[in-house]
């Protein structure tokens, strides 16, 4: 029987929501307005997954995807959607979602700052299997062989044709590409599932990359490679966090600092502080920072970083947040916080009540976390201001970066 229905709007993974026979349906690839018959997938008790099978009526709001892959590989999910539209649907989820899981009733008008939208991504992990390189396809272990991705830097795509003709490829089970300065310096680490010739390695990719890497051994040339935010410039270790998007992290940190607003008498803690990015991109306007990471490659990274950039006002410790935050007594007034997608665990969360800095700056890729967080620190701080930031154009994932004041006894309605 031919189900047909009509999406009604998207839900926050960026799947068109209609309703067939009263159960809520989710529709990946479809937007609102659509009309479109549909093939379940899965049905449970109380909604269906389904895909479509055929654009009955489409949005004026759709536009051709170039991606031959789109319809099948995880990659990305709102290709189909203008891009201003795109920008528009993550403001409002975003929004809707500080409301609705961190009783946040935005009232002033929130901007979203964009970056460019194709060929941003700075990194990818790429799969090999029987000698096929590609994508997972998303939620599985099925390979998708990819000629080039949209999403990623050209130099990317260059080195993924280059590996197409090596003769090792069975030799590995994975392989993570990482691109900085445009393309001028670029790293790959092969993960292998076997022996692998590394000698034929260096033979066929020494003159197309400035780092190559077996596991955690440096097989060729420099064991990091190098990227400039701004003024700075920053040397990153295979293991080390860095954004995805060169171009837009300029923009998310100059929003940081906007928030933070760094006057010469500050103290500040940057926590999940990565390779020291943002401490070291507000340390020159504040009396002195102090940077925790738990990846010790990370905060090696750090440690030259700070040397490279000539900063001495910053100190960095390795370990997880709360247990350096338990040993060292370190007394800040502002708190920079950029956790993983996963937000604060109770403990940090327990810390900065305790500690009362008078503004925190939360920097954050899941606003699901973001908004639990600023519920459980309610009590203390007053939700003040955020700004979205587009990290991840074609796709549903928005960052943000969101100012926490500390309350005063008047706000909270005491005196
Ligand atoms: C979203 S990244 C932010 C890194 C950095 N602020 C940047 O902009 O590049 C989160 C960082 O938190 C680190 N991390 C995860 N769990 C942690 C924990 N429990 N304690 C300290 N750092 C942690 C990760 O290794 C990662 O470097």
């Amino acid at each position: 029987m031919e189900k047909k229905i009509e999406i009604v709007r998207l839900d926050h993974n960026g799947r068109g929501i209609g309703y067939l026979e009263g159960k809520i349906t989710f529709v990946p690839n479809t937007l609102p307005g659509e009309i479109v018959e549909i093939e379940t997938i899965k049905e449970k008790k109380n909604l269906i997954e389904a895909k479509v099978k055929k654009y009955v009526l489409c949005s004026k709001d759709r536009i051709d995807v170039e991606c031959p892959y789109y319809s099948y590989c995880g990659g990305c999910n709102l290709m189909h959607l203008e891009y201003k539209n795109q920008l528009k649907y993550k403001k409002e989820k975003g929004i809707d979602i500080l409301k609705r899981f961190g009783g946040v009733d935005i009232k002033q008008d929130v901007n979203i700052l964009e970056s460019p939208h194709f060929y941003y991504r700075n990194k990818v992990v790429l799969h090999v299997k029987n000698g096929k390189i590609g994508l997972y396809e998303e939620d599985s272990h099925h390979l998708v062989e990819i000629e080039k991705c949209m999403l990623l830097h050209p130099k990317i795509n260059e080195l993924l044709t280059k590996l197409k003709t090596v003769n090792f490829l069975n030799s590995v089970e994975k392989i993570m590409i990482r691109v900085f300065q445009n393309g001028k310096d670029s790293q790959i680490v092969f993960y292998p599932q076997e022996n692998i010739p590394k000698e034929e390695i260096i033979h066929s990719l020494k003159n197309s990359v400035t780092s190559i890497y077996v596991d955690n051994q440096c097989i060729y040339g420099n064991s990091e490679i190098c990227e400039k935010i701004g003024d700075r410039i920053y040397s990153v270790l295979p293991k080390s966090f860095f954004q995805v998007n060169s171009i837009a992290v300029q923009t998310l940190y100059d929003e940081v600092k906007n928030y933070l607003d760094p006057q010469p008498t500050d103290k500040v803690l940057d926590l999940y502080c990565g390779a020291g990015t943002i401490g070291l991109y507000i340390a020159p306007y504040v009396k002195f920072v102090y940077g925790i990471e738990i990846v010790k490659e990370a905060i090696d990274s750090a440690h030259k970083n700070k040397e490279l950039n000539r900063i001495s006002n910053i100190q960095f410790f390795v370990g997880d947040t709360k247990e350096v935050l338990k040993k060292e007594n370190l007394m800040v007034n502002k708190i920079i916080v950029d956790p993983p997608r996963s937000g604060l665990d109770s403990k940090t969360k327990e810390y900065l009540k305790t500690l009362k800095p008078e503004k925190i700056v939360y920097v954050s890729c899941n606003p699901i976390t973001l908004a639990r967080d600023i519920k459980e620190l309610n009590h203390t701080y007053q939700f003040s201001k955020i700004t979205f930031v587009d990290m991840f154009p074609n796709t549903d994932h928005v960052e943000s970066v969101c100012l926490l004041v500390l309350k005063t006894k008047n706000m909270n309605g005491c005196e």
